[in-house]
């Protein structure tokens, strides 16, 4: 695997959720692996998850890690081509990343999207350009439409929880006040139709996914119908993608409740956190018997070893 950005660059998604369990059994296996070799990890937006997560996967494989918040940390960046720059950025991409080449193997980026131009951020510019400039293996952190590292540990997760072969996973909006990315929706979608498990999409009107990101998924407008038989909820606020970036519609009544989740098979309950109580979920629900979400965040470190591992042994 050269780099893991979507489910495109792995050859088998499956064989990838059993090197994550494989790992977590045995987490320091292929610790030489990444003996003198440098992660370095790029973060223009917040994370706790991703990063400590990343920065332990790598630690794990032998690796050095260098953490830099863009901004906070080195020069803001320039990402158009061919402009004067006489405004606030003081460094092109261009460089910056050639550069982080240099003293880097392996580059993870956190790039979250703009949310006022659509076609911007399906364009995926920065990840793309640390791609295209770096020289090195980009690993996505959570770039403007996708989020793999969270999408692999939710796999992982449900591989380690589910009560049938084909369990029925589904992928929920839930409420927010604010406008959030599609990246992670966009992501647990796209990998859990490479499985064969049972897959709906609930979602108000309005909020339905690209079409080339949910294919032949089933949408449902309806969230009660939806849990019906449901062996897995995710739970996700998302912006529309139809009126791009814009908040529709805060409609309580898609909150995850405990009598929501008593119309599911016992369903367990999934978020990739943060989350906002109260708002999203009921406390009695992500504190209750058959919250996953711990053990999803636990896995983060599993899905992202398994990529770099991949990463590493292409190398050479
Ligand atoms: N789920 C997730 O990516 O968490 P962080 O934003 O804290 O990294």
């Amino acid at each position: 695997m050269k780099h893991f950005i979507n489910p495109n660059d792995v050859d088998s998604v499956e064989e990838l959720v059993q090197l994550g369990l494989e790992l977590k059994a045995d987490p320091l296996k292929f610790q030489h692996l990444g003996r003198n070799l440098t992660m370095g990890l790029v973060f223009f937006n917040s994370s706790l998850r991703t990063r400590v997560s990343t920065q332990k996967a790598a630690l794990n494989l032998g690796m050095n890690v260098i953490v830099m918040n863009v901004g906070s940390d080195s020069w803001q960046l320039e990402f158009e081509d061919g402009v004067i720059m006489d405004q606030g950025k003081a460094e092109h991409v261009k460089e910056a990343a050639a550069v982080l080449g240099q003293y880097c193997d392996v580059i993870g980026v956190r790039a979250f999207a703009g949310l006022t131009d659509r076609d911007e951020d399906y364009k995926e510019i920065v990840l793309e350009s640390f791609r295209r400039y770096a020289g090195v293996p980009i690993v996505n952190l959570e770039s403007a439409t996708r989020h793999p590292c969270q999408s692999l540990a939710d796999l992982i997760t449900i591989e380690e929880l589910k009560k049938k072969e084909r369990p029925k996973v589904v992928l929920t909006w839930v409420p927010h006040f604010k406008p959030l990315p599609q990246a992670v929706a966009n992501s647990f979608a796209e990998w859990v139709l490479k499985t064969d498990y049972e897959f709906v999409i609930a979602n108000p009107e309005g909020y339905d996914l690209a079409p080339e990101i949910r294919k032949d998924a089933l949408v449902m407008h309806d969230q009660a119908e939806a849990f019906k038989g449901a062996d897995f909820i995710y739970a996700k606020n998302w912006s529309s993608y139809e009126h791009y970036g814009q908040v529709l519609t805060q409609d309580r009544s898609w909150a995850i409740t405990e009598e929501r989740m008593a119309l599911t098979d016992d369903a367990f309950f999934m978020h990739c956190l943060p989350v906002r109580r109260g708002l999203k979920v009921a406390d009695a629900v992500i504190d209750g018997p058959h919250s996953a979400v711990i053990q999803q965040a636990g896995n983060r470190v599993w899905s992202v070893q398994a990529a770099i591992k991949k990463i590493l042994e292409a190398r050479g």
